[in-house]
């Protein structure tokens, strides 16, 4: 075999689609390097979002295309980067959080917390370092769906330590007060104390810090999207919250405070019998597909009404910690990546490569 050149592999491989973001794997920039040592063509590709569960598949598929043209030493390397994408104009980001991912639902009760906390540890099953900020103050969820409890540590007697569990970093107000307390919150109060919550939080170096937003779209909820640097939004819904156009109202939110919605993920969209096994489609189906048409968003996936999803996260063992091979798993990775591929396709924030400049009007 006559050596290949470098400019017919990038063509070759200029007919692979790169996963989620609907381009080849050329134009998307995904070809790091790529050498030829006589008979031995190395390919280098880097992804800007996490993608553990892809590399075998990616590879067998790049092998697959050479192989066709005769090459048939291959090596293929497909490695991770994570940038900073930009926040609403007029705000900074925090300099140990890459990006904020805010999850956040028209109402209570339709599995945001389940969906926040599934989709963290997907992305950290990924790759990525993963934090969880459990922003409802009303009725915190992450200290007993991550099975922690009792005060962080302190080291200052200013910062906390953010909790750990199955590797993801976890912050609550959960774990600053007594879960017996009820707690009387004014909106100034709240808001002010998530901000806290969120900065005086000493996160360790994360790609993403998952947010679980108060449910609703009221005005706690908007000042939090205004005063918290968020690169993309993630809306969880039900299939019957279509009609009711509650998920509306948080797209209208974050496009009020122009951050961009990822998308939809749909929850409890088909009933799996625990006795069975048989998927039913209890509220009908392709609602979030309809619904992600209609006002024009990405539908990220959807989740079955599972019996083992509800027990995993109220027992403090999220089905992706503890059942990784299960196809809940891979469906919650499946939307992690999809997720971060979208969010990967927003535009970057380049602050940290510049000095500040600070333009005053008077
Ligand atoms: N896909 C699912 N399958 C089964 N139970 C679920 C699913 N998603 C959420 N649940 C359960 O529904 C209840 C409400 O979910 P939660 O995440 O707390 O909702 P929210 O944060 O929106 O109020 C919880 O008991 C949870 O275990
Ligand atoms: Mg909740
Ligand atoms: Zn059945």
């Amino acid at each position: 075999m006559s050596a290949v050149s470098r400019e017919q592999v990038e063509k070759f491989l200029s007919g692979i689609e790169a996963p989620y973001i609907k381009q080849d794997l050329v134009s998307a920039k995904l070809i790091k390097d790529i050498s030829i040592d006589n008979d031995t063509v190395s390919i280098s590709l880097q992804l800007a979002y996490p993608a553990e569960g892809l590399k075998k598949e990616l590879t067998e598929s790049v092998k697959a295309v050479l192989s066709e043209q005769g090459i048939s030493e291959v090596t293929v390397d497909i490695s991770t980067k994570i940038v900073a994408h930009s926040v609403q104009k007029g705000i900074s980001l925090l300099s140990n959080v890459k990006n904020i991912i805010a999850v956040a639902s028209g109402k209570g009760g339709v599995g945001k917390s389940t969906t926040s906390i599934n989709l963290a540890l997907a992305l950290q099953t990924e790759g990525a370092t993963v934090g969880i900020l459990d922003a409802d103050i009303y009725g915190p969820s992450q200290p007993r769906m991550l099975g922690l409890q009792g005060k962080p540590d302190s080291k200052d007697g200013k910062t906390v330590e953010p909790k750990v569990s199955y590797g993801v970093q976890s912050m609550s107000i959960g774990y600053l007060i007594d879960e017996d307390t009820p707690m009387i919150w004014r909106g100034p109060m709240v808001t002010g104390a998530l901000e806290q919550l969120l900065t005086e939080t000493n996160w360790k170096d994360l790609d993403y810090l998952i947010i679980d937003l108060p449910p609703g779209t009221g005005d706690i909820q908007l000042t939090l999207c205004q005063k918290i640097p968020v690169s993309g939004a993630v809306i969880v819904t039900t299939p019957q919250d279509i009609a009711l156009l509650d998920a509306k109202k948080a797209l209208n939110m974050f496009e009020k405070v122009q951050v961009p919605v990822l998308g939809i993920v749909e929850n409890m969209s088909t009933h799996i019998c625990s006795e069975c096994g048989h998927e039913e489609h209890i509220f009908g189906s392709g609602g979030g597909e309809q619904m992600a048409k209609q006002y024009g968003v990405d539908l990220l996936g959807s989740l079955p009404l599972d019996i083992k999803i509800r027990e995993g996260v109220d027992n403090g063992k999220p089905t992706v910690a503890m059942e990784p091979d299960s196809a809940i798993t891979m469906n919650y990775r499946d939307i992690a990546r999809r997720t971060a591929a979208k969010l990967a396709l927003q535009s970057k924030d380049y602050s940290a490569k510049f000095p500040k400049i600070v333009i005053e009007n008077n």
